[in-house]
């Protein structure tokens, strides 16, 4: 017993571990994996600190904790036994099945989730040089972010410790009102605002709100592709229609002849192909949606970089018939980490979307909202975006200037009213986008290929290239590499 005892236990001293932990979580693992038995008696704690070179409260602390979860027995007078009361199924199999092996089994899968297993990547998420929505991260206040969230947690008032109301913190609603009035002129009540797990979980309440099974719901082709998969999702069906110059054509949406209740849109910065919709195709398309009783998902995901133009209001902020359904993310503003969203709903609904949020997850988690209602009151927002405008804008510039001096050859492509990232349209036709976002991505330039953003047909061959979270001093290389790459996929084809 002893032996093998010493050769399972194995101490690190230097470890920020404390020892008894360790000792704990071993003694714990040998008694799970079977490598020590159901009633065996363990040494003495005496005799056990000795031989591990420890001291013997380290071992009693051990102990303790293996009595208290029931791994350990004492039976009185006779010593110390491990327990035969421990489930069978916890038994030997720890340790097995935690790297799921494929299965070569049929799913019962619902439609929908037989869709989203052709179409979905679930690979973890990597930001990196170009990638399309990647914020500057170093140049966030964290000093200011790390005091508000100390002001609130330090000692933290009662109720952040016993839930948080169902569309979120009241604070937080209110300086979202107030700042989304200023900035976007969207008109709301903060009760009309929810805080939501990211944009995402909004177009997932939206969604859920306005479609049964099989039903159209009109999206922009090329559109985002978290709002395809929310709708497939949803076990409706993704419509697409095409953009122009003015972004979701609502000629092409009236001609469809669908009874869709639900289109869903980026009219201040269409994504990914960037146009602004003009004031007056805003007016027709809010009439259109009162004539026909339909509603409007507005993602209004990055407008606060805007560097050309005029910024238009938000489409929720013309509405005069509680039509649209105002979606924004922080994930651009502030990093996406974060995964606060919110969505702002007509009167109305508000009653309906609080009952859909609560069954799906409750409520969002407490923990920032209250600093980030003063990180957004306190100005904290609005002076990092002032900083992020400037040093994006000069960014788009030098990027573009590289792109035409290195890639011109390859790409035709040109300055962006507002957004993230650039459109770079491929000369060449036999050049295939995805062949050189394949490329690229081995060499660690996390560009999109255009193409994947079509479901429609008729895709342009084009790559998305983000230059909000790639500095400056980085980009003649990145770019000399990308020129390297349309080089090669342009000799191989
Ligand atoms: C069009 C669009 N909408 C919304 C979002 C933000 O999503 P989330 O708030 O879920 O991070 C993104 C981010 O990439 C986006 O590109």
């Amino acid at each position: 017993m002893k032996q093998i005892l010493l050769s399972t236990i194995s101490l690190d001293h230097q470890s920020r571990d404390p020892l008894h932990r360790q000792l704990f979580l071993q003694l714990r693992d040998a008694i799970l994996q079977g490598a020590l038995l159901a009633g065996t008696r363990l040494p003495s704690t005496r005799l056990m600190a000795t031989d591990l070179g420890v001291s013997r409260n380290t071992v009693l602390n051990a102990f303790d904790q293996l009595m208290a979860e029931g791994y350990l027995v004492s039976r009185a007078g006779s010593g110390t036994f491990i327990s035969d009361q421990i489930p069978d199924e916890l038994l030997s199999k720890m340790g097995e099945g935690r790297t799921a092996s494929p299965l070569n089994r049929d799913f019962p899968l619902s439609y929908q989730a037989q869709d989203l297993k052709k179409s979905s990547d679930t690979k973890p998420y990597h930001n990196g040089p170009f990638s399309p929505g990647l914020p500057e991260l170093d140049q966030f206040p964290f000093g200011d972010w790390a005091r508000l969230l100390a002001r609130h947690w330090r000692h933290p008032k009662r109720e952040y410790l016993t839930g948080n109301p169902i569309g979120g913190s009241l604070e937080l609603r209110k300086a979202l009102s107030t700042y989304l009035a200023q900035t976007r002129a969207v008109k709301s009540d903060p009760e009309q605002i929810l805080i939501l797990s990211g944009s995402q979980q909004a177009l997932h309440l939206v969604v859920k709100a306005f479609a049964n099974p099989g039903d159209p719901i009109l999206m922009e082709d090329p559109g985002y592709p978290g709002i395809r998969n929310t709708i497939i999702g949803a076990g409706a069906k993704p419509i697409p229609v095409p953009v122009d110059a003015e972004g979701f054509s609502l000629e092409a949406a009236k001609a469809l002849h669908l009874p869709a209740r639900l289109a869903c849109l980026a009219p201040s910065h269409q994504y990914p192909l960037g146009p602004t919709m003009s004031l007056a195709r805003r007016l027709d398309l809010l009439n259109w949606a009162k004539e026909e009783n339909r509603f409007l998902l507005e993602d209004d995901y990055d407008s606060e970089y805007r560097y050309a133009g005029r910024p238009l209001s938000s489409l929720q902020g013309l509405d005069t018939d509680q039509r649209v359904l105002y979606v924004g993310s922080m994930s651009k503003v502030m990093f996406s980490g974060l995964r606060v969203g919110y969505l702002v709903v007509p009167p109305d609904l508000v009653d309906m979307f609080l009952a859909l949020r609560r069954d799906m997850d409750g409520h969002s988690p407490i923990t920032v909202e209250p600093a980030l209602a003063d990180f957004i009151s306190g100005g904290y927002l609005s002076g990092h975006i002032r900083k992020m405008r400037i040093l994006y804008e000069q960014r788009q510039k030098t990027l573009l200037r590289l792109l035409q001096e290195m890639c011109g050859g390859y790409l035709e492509v040109a300055e962006q009213e507002a957004g993230m990232h650039l459109v770079a349209f491929i000369r060449n036709p036999k050049v295939k986008d995805i062949a050189v976002e394949a490329l690229c991505r081995q060499d660690g330039l996390l560009l999109r290929a255009l193409s994947k953003f079509y479901h429609g047909g008729n895709a342009q061959n084009g790559l998305i290239i983000g230059f909000a979270g790639t500095s400056e001093k980085q980009m003649p290389a990145l770019v000399r590499r990308l020129a390297q790459h349309l080089k090669t996929v342009q000799d191989a084809s």
